[in-house]
């Protein structure tokens, strides 16, 4: 695929209105999902799982894209179609978590470094054979008091990113760059927003490095918020301006998008957040669009109903359309 390729479908997920569900829970992540609720986690369940969401009719007025789990291209849903083929056919790019989940930096670190990069070249051909037309990679930054994240830590994992996005515009498949500076934490939302300015100026000074196109990549990030246990409300308004202000002075104008997580906040709160930041991002005439790529925000409330039970799915999949439309109109 030409790089002109690569920006259009890049430019594709910000369809007014629409945005991307993250649905690409590591088996590892999915069954957690379920057995906070009480569901069984075998793989007919994890299956039923997704099919909740990807099977709910109507989906494609507010989705632009999946980001599915590698195991999921090849399962199929109630209405015996490949997940991919299934989403593809309703106009929803399916793209693929193509990182292999992090582990600890050293045996004495609680930093995370993410795995992957080995046999990548080798996997992405084959997600593409499988149907996938994009493709994420998420590292994670935590945040302890000033101690944590280490410069080392956020170099080897923009590194990591950087080489990523590279191996999948090879591979003619956009990259979503996802370096997620965790929630958690007692931190302010001000030291929230210093690491991530470090960790966006370490990561486009290195996608720079190694020649990336940055037309043809999705930056995935958090907000600017404070720790999730720092027992302090942010505002939305604070939310915005913070967020905006760190995208603005770090992300390069020709990015072709951003796309925020949810990353813990509940529906609500990951709902009026955007809000917020669309609209100042608006007003600051921020460069690049912006959208949700949300997984826990979109899906929790339909979990929460569906309970692993099939006459439960009307009014989960209920749930999820009616949170799916509200994110939505907070692009508005
Ligand atoms: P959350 O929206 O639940 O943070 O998940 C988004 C995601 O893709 C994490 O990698």
């Amino acid at each position: 695929m030409q790089m002109h390729d690569l920006a259009s479908v890049a430019e594709s997920f910000f369809a007014p209105g629409k945005g991307i569900l993250a649905a690409d829970e590591s088996v590892h992540t999915a069954v957690e999902r379920l057995s906070v609720r009480g569901i069984a986690t075998s793989a007919e369940m994890r299956r039923q799982y997704r099919d909740l969401f990807f099977g709910a009719e109507g989906i494609e007025r507010y989705l632009s894209g999946v980001i599915l789990f590698s195991d999921s291209l090849q399962d199929k849903g109630d209405d015996g179609k490949l997940f991919p083929d299934s989403l593809a056919a309703r106009g929803i790019l399916p793209g693929v978590k193509v990182d292999l989940g992090t582990e600890p930096i050293s045996a004495s670190s609680t930093e995370l470094i993410t795995q992957g990069l080995l046999d990548l070249p080798e996997r992405l051909a084959e997600y593409k054979k499988q149907g996938s037309v994009f493709t994420k990679w998420r590292a994670v930054i935590r945040i302890d008091g000033d101690l944590l994240p280490t410069a080392g830590a956020i170099h080897e994992n923009v590194k990591r990113l950087a080489i990523y996005a590279k191996e999948a515009q090879n591979a003619g498949m956009v990259p979503i760059l996802e370096p997620e500076v965790l929630y958690e934490g007692r931190h302010s939302r001000q030291r929230a927003r210093r690491v991530m300015a470090d960790a966006l100026s370490t990561l486009f000074a290195v996608l720079d490095e190694h020649a990336v196109d940055l037309t043809g990549v999705l930056l995935k990030t958090a907000m600017a918020l404070s720790g999730h246990e720092s027992g302090k409300a942010d505002t939305p308004d604070e939310v915005a301006e913070d967020t905006v202000a760190v995208l603005l002075e770090n992300v390069p104008a020709q990015v072709a998008g951003v796309v925020f997580l949810s990353g813990g906040q509940t529906p609500d709160q990951a709902t009026c957040h955007l809000e917020a930041i669309v609209r100042r991002a608006r007003s600051a005439g921020a460069p690049w669009p912006l959208t949700f790529s949300y997984a826990r925000a979109l899906q929790d409330e339909a979990l929460d109903i569906w309970k692993g039970k099939p006459e439960n799915v009307p009014a989960a999949r209920e749930a999820f359309l009616r949170r799916l439309a509200l994110v939505s109109a907070a692009l508005k």
